[in-house]
């Protein structure tokens, strides 16, 4: 990958660190990246937004490349990922989505009976959701650093559309999970199969690697996740053909000793669970992705510093990914992501 302006990139005629940490190759330093690197915390972002709505930026494949080599200019990122939502699908199965100004996402017709799953429209991703396929064709294009492809996983995105908006306790969803079991088990299958499609395509488009965002699996019992969001991530990620999977999920410690029969290539961790732990549950043999707390990026670089490599000593040298334990903030200080990758980069295992 060559590339032809000032931007993050692997150099010639070496394969990227992302990819190698995917295949547990020990490495004298883990790749480094940052889940929502492309944001509200760059000044360059706030510009762009600042002449339209999110939604429309999701829906321009130009902006969204634009938006997505922004940190790949400002940081030496080892990958970027492409920018879109995990909820735009879900736009496209016939679920208008609205985002208030300083509000998150809105569903204002939640799904909470039969006929609203049945009414749920089939996908093509090319025909009916071009624009972060577009955006990855032009991204890839461009970027010197691998450029990853996402999707909500079909629990996560479950619970948007039946509650409508995000919740603590996420009661209607659970309240459809334990009296109308049938009905949701369609419903997770209808998404699983949707998040697929999406996944591959993305991977047609040219993402190096594709990774499934969980972010709610959480906040289920064991049984309830082993039952409902672990198969329908598996059954999503299993139509995946072509370039590496990560699965993350927060708060999943608990679920560790499962995660590995999700089929994903890798796991991403949020930043409690330990890391060390975390690495003797999995096994040797499956890449981490994490797990820096994003908020600990407002300490001084001298301490951001010491967590990242406490980081990196725990996770060893093979099958490490480093990025934060969960997206970046509007509040996350520049600094902050220099010091950490300053510190990535310095690391040696050799
Ligand atoms: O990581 C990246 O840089 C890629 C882009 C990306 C966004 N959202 C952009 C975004 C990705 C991978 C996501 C995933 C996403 N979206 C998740 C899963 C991961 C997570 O963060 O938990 C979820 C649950 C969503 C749904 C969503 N989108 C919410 C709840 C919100 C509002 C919360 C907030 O931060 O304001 C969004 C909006 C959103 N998605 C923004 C960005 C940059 C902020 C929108 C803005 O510019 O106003």
């Amino acid at each position: 990958m060559t590339a032809p302006e000032a931007l993050a990139a692997t150099p010639a005629g070496e394969e990227p660190l992302l990819l190698r940490a995917l295949r547990s190759e020990p490495l004298p330093r883990p790749p480094a990246w940052m889940m929502r690197q492309a944001g509200r915390y760059l000044p360059e972002y706030m510009a762009v937004r600042s002449t339209l709505s999110f939604l429309e930026l999701c829906h321009d494949a130009d902006l969204c490349c634009e938006v997505t080599l922004q940190p790949l200019r400002r940081f030496p990122f080892d990958a970027g990922i492409i920018f879109s939502d995990i909820l735009l699908p879900l736009e496209a199965m016939g679920c208008p989505l609205t985002f208030g100004k300083g509000e998150g996402p809105r569903f204002p017709n939640p799904v909470r009976d039969r006929a609203a799953i049945a009414a749920l429209k089939r996908i093509d991703p090319w025909r009916d959701l071009p624009s972060p396929l577009r955006a990855l064709q032009l991204t890839t294009a461009r970027a010197g650093v691998p450029i990853l492809g996402f999707a909500g996983a079909p629990f996560t995105l479950a619970c948007y559309l039946i509650e409508g908006e995000g919740s603590k306790d996420w009661h209607h969803t659970k309240s459809m999970m334990f009296t109308d079991p049938e009905a949701f088990g369609a419903l997770l299958d209808r998404l699983a199969e949707m998040v697929g499609d999406h996944l591959q395509a993305q991977v047609e488009a040219g993402a190096a690697c594709v990774q499934l965002f969980d972010t709610w699996a959480g906040a289920l019992a064991p049984d309830d996740f082993r039952r409902w969001a672990l198969p329908a991530a598996r059954k999503a990620l299993s139509k995946v053909r072509g370039a590496p999977t990560l699965y993350f999920t927060r708060d999943a410690s608990p679920f560790l000793p499962w995660l590995a029969e999700i089929g994903a290539d890798a796991i991403g961790l949020d930043w409690r669970a330990d890391m060390a732990h975390a690495r003797s549950v999995l096994g040797p043999h499956i890449p981490v992705q994490g797990n820096l707390d994003p908020q600990a990026l407002a300490a001084p670089p001298a301490v951001v510093a010491e967590k990242v490599r406490a980081i990196i000593s725990a996770a060893g040298p093979a099958g490490h990914v480093f990025n934060l334990g969960h997206g970046l903030v509007p509040s996350s200080p520049i600094s902050g992501v220099h010091a950490a990758l300053d510190a990535v980069r310095g690391w040696s295992w050799a």
